[in-house]
């Protein structure tokens, strides 16, 4: 049973702010980044705003957080500041809140391309599952509110000599258009495969049929009809004749069949 509640962020979890902010810091201590400062007022302001999402355990304490920031008049949006309390890791936790907040922001902002740097891991595994792909730090967005956010990163000096080229993160987009684009190919490649497919189960049926209705059975209803031809048992093959009609036809089938097998694979 999930002991934790995932949720939008609400009035009663402004209380959470502090610890929030407090569990930032020494995480980035830790790992020896710098990250932006987040000040407790901040972190209230997104959850009055309806741009965060926290978890809680059953008596409301904090177990994870991750808010939503826009850049770029909204082209830009990015699922910032997710941190998990060190005593919760490893158990899933990251990967439900980010499922959220990006449901959340896919509502907010459902044109905007959600974007994240990142040299975590698990939020890279996280992301991709998402849908989010590796990019260079080119197709980010170019709001300089957005890389001064970098300025307290131990690692600044490398993303100002590159010209914010490239540094120690990995940048790492969800683009709307272009998953609305994969999604669309992979129905019409669905489609054009069923019906390949349901071709090649009429062609057999019809092949088999026919055999069944030149050896005496009479059923001769075009031999279209899956189910009734279905029906039909396999009368007993005289002419040695049909028997070597039906192996050439037999491998003729099996190589459609192969065919047909490497298209779906
Ligand atoms: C990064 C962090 C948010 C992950 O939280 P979490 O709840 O432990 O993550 P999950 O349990 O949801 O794990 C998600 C995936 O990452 C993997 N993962 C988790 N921690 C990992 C680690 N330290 N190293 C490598 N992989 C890790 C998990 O195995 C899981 O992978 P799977 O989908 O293949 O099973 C948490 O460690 C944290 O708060 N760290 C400090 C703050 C931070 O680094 N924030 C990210 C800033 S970009």
């Amino acid at each position: 049973m999930n002991q934790y509640t995932i949720q939008t962020a609400k009035y009663e979890h402004l209380a959470l702010a502090e610890e929030i902010c407090r569990h930032m810091e020494e995480s980035a201590k830790a790992r020896g980044t710098g990250i932006a400062k987040r000040s407790p007022d901040y972190i209230k302001k997104k959850m009055l705003e309806g741009k965060a999402v926290v978890a809680t355990d059953k008596q409301g304490n904090f177990v994870g957080f991750c808010y939503i920031e826009s850049w770029g008049h909204g082209k830009f949006v990015a699922n910032s500041g997710l941190i998990v309390h060190p005593d919760h890791r490893k158990s899933g936790i990251a990967k439900d809140i980010k499922k959220e907040i990006f449901k959340l922001t896919r509502s907010k902002y459902p044109e905007s391309k959600i974007f994240g740097i990142t040299t975590s891991l698990a939020v890279m595994k996280i992301n991709s599952a998402l849908g989010y792909e590796p990019v260079p730090f080119s197709e980010l967005t170019d709001d300089d509110d957005f890389w001064k956010g970098c300025s307290s990163c131990v690692n600044y000096d490398v993303l100002t000599r590159t010209n914010r080229k490239m540094c120690i993160c990995t940048g790492m987009l969800y683009d709307p258009a272009e998953a609305e684009k994969k999604e669309r190919e992979s129905k019409w490649n669905f489609n054009v495969k069923t019906k390949v497919y349901e071709r090649w189960l009429r062609l057999k049926e019809s092949v088999l049929s026919k055999f069944r209705n030149k050896n005496g059975n009479g059923n001769s209803n075009g031999g279209g009809n899956a189910e009734e031809s279905k029906l039909v048992p396999m009368p007993e093959i005289k002419k040695p004749v049909e028997r070597e009609k039906i192996l050439v036809y037999s491998a003729i089938i099996a190589a459609i069949a192969a065919l047909i097998k490497s298209i779906f694979e």
